[in-house]
């Protein structure tokens, strides 16, 4: 039996289903849910890769009908940060999206989520602050309240989104959970290149040099989880492998520490279920990454 009864296959050549406003979003999923099926959400903000895509194939092994929004949300830039030239591809994010058998793309404009008038922000506090809170004031603010919006515009059973942002994940479950919003969070693990970098559409800044050296984020992550559940010292463990990191070419260490794997507070050790978090600048482009470490 299929896993998405009532799931019809697409015409071969026929084009996602794309829809741009809130009502026809509600429409369509009004449709599903008097069919009596499940669905699930996949917020991007598209130039899509693999990561994007085992989100969506995470999505359809739980449920009957998938939804992928795509928006780069200005909300979530500084001023000093690369909104404008986020890579944008919808064309060819759409036949990925079609190839993987997605039921429909939410695409919509900026006037759609944020109409004239808009005045709300949603805030959360804790899991949001330090780390990449702390170093893109707004950042976690702005993910927030159009996590939220797109939540609550589609209501899906389950949203999914990747363990690569996981202060992201943890905000997002947060927030969710604080304004009672009926929609299951699940995080997805990161997917990797096969020298471990972490899939990000912010790779593509790199240049030859910097792509050689960026996997070095990962394997100094894992060198270090594996000290300190050897019960090493995490704070000399730790400023080993940021001049390691700057001695192998990465022009700056922007954080790199160890916290509880839910609550994201800073850890002394791997006692419990921890997270080790990084960001890292190769020249202009700005790499993240964490693994689990502990029980
Ligand atoms: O992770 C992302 O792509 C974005 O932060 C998200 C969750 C789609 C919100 O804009």
């Amino acid at each position: 039996m299929s896993a998405r009864p009532g799931a019809a296959e697409p015409a071969p050549g026929a084009l996602l289903e794309t829809v741009r406003t809130v009502v026809s979003l509600r429409a369509r999923v009004l449709d599903w849910r008097i069919g009596g099926q499940t669905i699930g959400l996949v917020p991007t903000m598209g130039a899509l890769h693999d990561g994007h895509l085992a989100l969506v194939r995470a999505a359809q092994a739980r449920c009957d009908r998938v939804i992928a929004t795509i928006f780069v949300n200005p909300a979530q830039f500084g001023p000093t940060e690369d909104f404008d030239a986020y890579p944008r591809a919808e064309e060819t994010d759409a036949a990925k999206l079609r190839s993987h058998k997605t039921d429909l793309l939410f695409a919509p404009g900026v006037g759609e989520i944020y109409p004239a008038g808009f005045a709300t922000t949603v805030h959360v506090a804790g899991v949001s602050e330090g780390l990449c809170g702390g170093h893109r004031p707004g950042h976690f603010d702005g993910v927030s309240t159009v996590v939220s919006k797109l939540l609550l515009q589609a209501l899906p059973d389950v949203a999914f989104f990747g363990e690569k942002d996981y202060q992201q994940l943890q905000v997002i479950k947060r927030v969710t959970a604080d304004m009672d919003i009926p929609v299951e969070i699940a995080g997805v693990p990161t997917v990797r290149e096969a020298d471990g970098l972490a899939l990000s559409s912010r790779n593509v800044y790199l240049d030859p040099r910097q792509r050689e050296i960026a996997p070095g984020l990962y394997r100094e992550l894992v060198a270090l989880g594996a000290a300190i559940e050897r019960g090493e010292s995490v704070g000399a463990t730790i400023a080993g492998a940021r001049r390691r990191l700057v001695d192998s070419g990465f022009d700056r260490v922007e954080y790199l520490e160890l916290r509880d794997a839910r609550s994201l507070a800073p850890v002394a050790d791997a006692s419990g279920p921890a997270r080790l978090l990084a960001a890292a600048w190769l020249g202009r482009t700005r790499l993240i990454d964490n693994i689990a470490v502990g029980a």
